[in-house]
């Protein structure tokens, strides 16, 4: 049979069966889904928000009793509608699509920020059965943003935090912090995911200092199956190729990565 006509492409209608309020622009709705619960750390699903648009999530728990959730930003219309779901309503899930990240053991470092951290926590529950020893950083503007941050603490012993105005950990950027570690330990593996020059200045770190490198990244997501040619970055297809991509990957891609994306209607927009 075709994959086009698999079950994970036809949209499954489910019920929201919690709510939890992240930060004051950030939410997690939590469903069950039996194709979700099989997914791997760094996939997506597209969620249909009834009457307005479908848009891609990453799937930031990823439970084998069915439970899964992902976790959103209020950022526009598709968005500012689902914020206002309540338990009991209804959505719809494709998916799950996409690569995802392949696990390393030893010496990890895993840099997040902004909705970067959704896919990075069934990432350190993946890592942590290897078993790898997780360096944590999480960058933010300001305190307020900062979100999962208890919940990484629990599952990680060596976690920091940086925030651009000082508010909370130590100020300043997130890649400035793991350029000094990187100037004294080694890794074997980093992963980042995050706001796209972020992820740029930390592969550019791990070129310098000769370290693996995994990056999680975002395109305009239409069809999430590799057909409409919405989502690429050079010879790839995010929902198909990635959205993970290793450093090799990259520096194929290192005219457009961390430079510009393509909005819905294909036009260049610089990151
Ligand atoms: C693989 C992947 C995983 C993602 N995971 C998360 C996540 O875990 N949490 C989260 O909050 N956000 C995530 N996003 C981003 C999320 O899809 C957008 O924020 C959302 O689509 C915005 O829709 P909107 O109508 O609210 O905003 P709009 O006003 O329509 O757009 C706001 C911004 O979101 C981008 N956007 C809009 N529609 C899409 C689309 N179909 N595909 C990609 N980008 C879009 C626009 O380019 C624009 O920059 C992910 C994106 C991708 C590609
Ligand atoms: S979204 Fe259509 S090819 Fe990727």
């Amino acid at each position: 049979m075709s994959v086009y006509l698999t079950n994970i492409n036809r949209p499954r209608i489910v019920r929201i069966r919690g709510v939890r309020e992240e930060n004051p622009t950030v939410k997690t709705f939590v469903f069950q889904d039996k194709h979700c619960s099989e997914a791997k750390p760094g996939q997506f699903v597209m969620v249909w928000i009834p009457g307005v648009d479908e848009v891609p999530m990453s799937l930031s728990s990823i439970n084998s009793d069915g439970i899964s959730s992902i976790t959103v930003a209020e950022v526009g219309e598709a968005t500012q509608v689902l914020h206002q779901r309540k338990i009991g309503d209804i959505l719809g899930i494709r998916g799950p699509y996409g690569n995802s990240f392949a696990l390393a053991s030893g010496q990890v470092m895993i840099v997040g920020g902004g909705t970067g951290l959704t896919p990075l926590v069934p990432l350190v529950d993946s890592l942590l059965k290897l078993p790898a020893k997780i360096s944590f950083l999480i960058g933010a503007k300001t305190r307020d943003e900062l979100f999962f941050l208890e919940k990484i603490k629990k599952a990680v012993s060596k976690v920091n935090v940086t925030t651009e105005d000082g508010s909370y950990g130590l100020k300043g950027l997130v890649t400035d912090l793991a350029e000094k570690i990187l100037e004294k330990e080694e890794f074997d593996m980093i992963y980042a995911c995050g706001p796209e020059k972020m992820m740029l200045k930390m592969f550019l770190l791990a070129e310098q200092y000769h370290m693996s490198f995994q990056a999680s990244l975002e395109r305009y997501i239409r069809c999430g199956i590799g057909i409409c040619g919405s989502c690429c970055i050079g010879e790839y297809r995010i929902c198909k190729d990635g959205p993970v991509f290793s450093g090799r990957q990259l520096r194929k891609v290192k005219n457009e990565f961390g430079l510009f994306k393509r909005e819905a209607d294909g036009s260049k927009v610089s990151l």
